[in-house]
């Protein structure tokens, strides 16, 4: 007798964490710290394949998982950074891990920003805080393809001049021409020479062509509405403008349901909204 026995589909389990080693860890401020990460295997590095804003579940083995941002570009294939800030249970557990432990991550996840279709046009990006987590990967990607895209302009907002991350690198672009960074302190000490007060002042600083140019937006919540309502006194179109939204998040793949906004669910249909949807999310804006 001949049994027919059908090739059964590779079922790849959204659950299950992939092996990554940590490569290289770089202190940015007494909270955060940069990541480098290996993916282990071939298989597992050619299916990662991300966008900038996207989001991964970070697993630390016995503790738990937290989703966090990924911080550098698409083109840098084969790693991936995150700028962890140590907050609680994971992220306070990856603290402690030095180069070559192994952690678990499962993604990449979410809607990204929409790299594509911002090509030809400037770029406004405004980031509060831990914001310059996924717009650092939107930076950099930029970055890679520059002569796709017109005049970019970055404002970002610190607490304080410690608090900034990135420094060195944005040290080495405020003297490039080709980036207008502008950075902004609450708080600034003896050392700062730049602007202080809130980064929606920045705005009386800069030229924005209103059709010409798309915004991306990331900080804390209370940010959101005072830039979105910046960049339209600037008379920038509306389509053009994306926000990048945190919620509490379980799964990251659409079905446990812990982060409902309005009728959409952060993990699925974000972290990367547009202005019209981000309207929506009453309670987001
Ligand atoms: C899409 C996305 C991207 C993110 N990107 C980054 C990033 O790039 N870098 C980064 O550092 N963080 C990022 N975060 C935030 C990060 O996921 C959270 O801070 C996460 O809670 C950290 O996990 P933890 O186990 O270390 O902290 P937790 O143990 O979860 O604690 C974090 C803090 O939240 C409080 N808390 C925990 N659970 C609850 C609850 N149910 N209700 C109210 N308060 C609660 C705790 O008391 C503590 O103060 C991102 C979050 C999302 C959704
Ligand atoms: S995190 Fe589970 S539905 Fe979004």
């Amino acid at each position: 007798m001949t049994t027919h026995l059908s090739a059964a589909p590779i079922v790849v389990n959204p659950y299950r964490p992939s092996p990554a080693r940590i490569t290289s860890i770089i202190d940015l401020t007494p909270m955060e710290k940069l990541f480098e990460f290996r993916l282990i295997g071939d298989a597992a590095r050619e299916a990662f394949d991300f966008q900038a804003g996207q989001f991964v579940e970070l697993s630390i083995f016995g503790v738990g998982e937290a989703p966090i941002s990924i911080s550098s570009a698409p083109s840098k294939q084969g790693f991936i950074e995150l700028c962890v800030r140590n907050s609680g249970d994971v992220t306070g557990a990856l603290h402690s891990k030095k180069c070559g432990d192994i952690v678990g991550l499962r993604g990449p996840f979410g809607r990204g920003f929409p790299f594509q279709e911002m090509k030809g046009h400037d770029i406004l990006l405004v980031a509060g805080g831990l914001g310059i987590a996924p717009l650092k990967s939107l930076i950099n990607h930029i970055h890679d393809d520059r002569h796709d895209f017109g005049k970019v302009t970055i404002l970002y907002g610190s607490r304080t001049p410690a608090d900034i991350l990135f420094r060195a690198q944005f040290d080495m672009w405020r003297h490039r021409d080709d980036f207008d960074l502008i950075l902004s302190v609450d708080q600034p000490d003896e050392t700062w020479d730049g602007a202080v007060g809130l980064v929606t002042k920045l705005f009386d600083t800069i030229d924005v062509d209103p059709k010409g140019t798309y915004g991306a937006i990331c900080g804390p919540p209370v940010m959101y509405k005072y830039v979105i309502a910046e960049m339209r006194k600037k008379a920038m179109d509306a389509d053009h403008i994306y926000v990048s939204f945190e919620r509490r998040m379980k799964c990251g793949i659409g079905k446990c349901g812990h982060c409902g906004v309005g009728h959409q669910y952060a993990c699925i249909d974000g972290p990367v909204f547009n202005y019209w949807e981000a309207m929506n999310l009453q309670e987001a804006i």
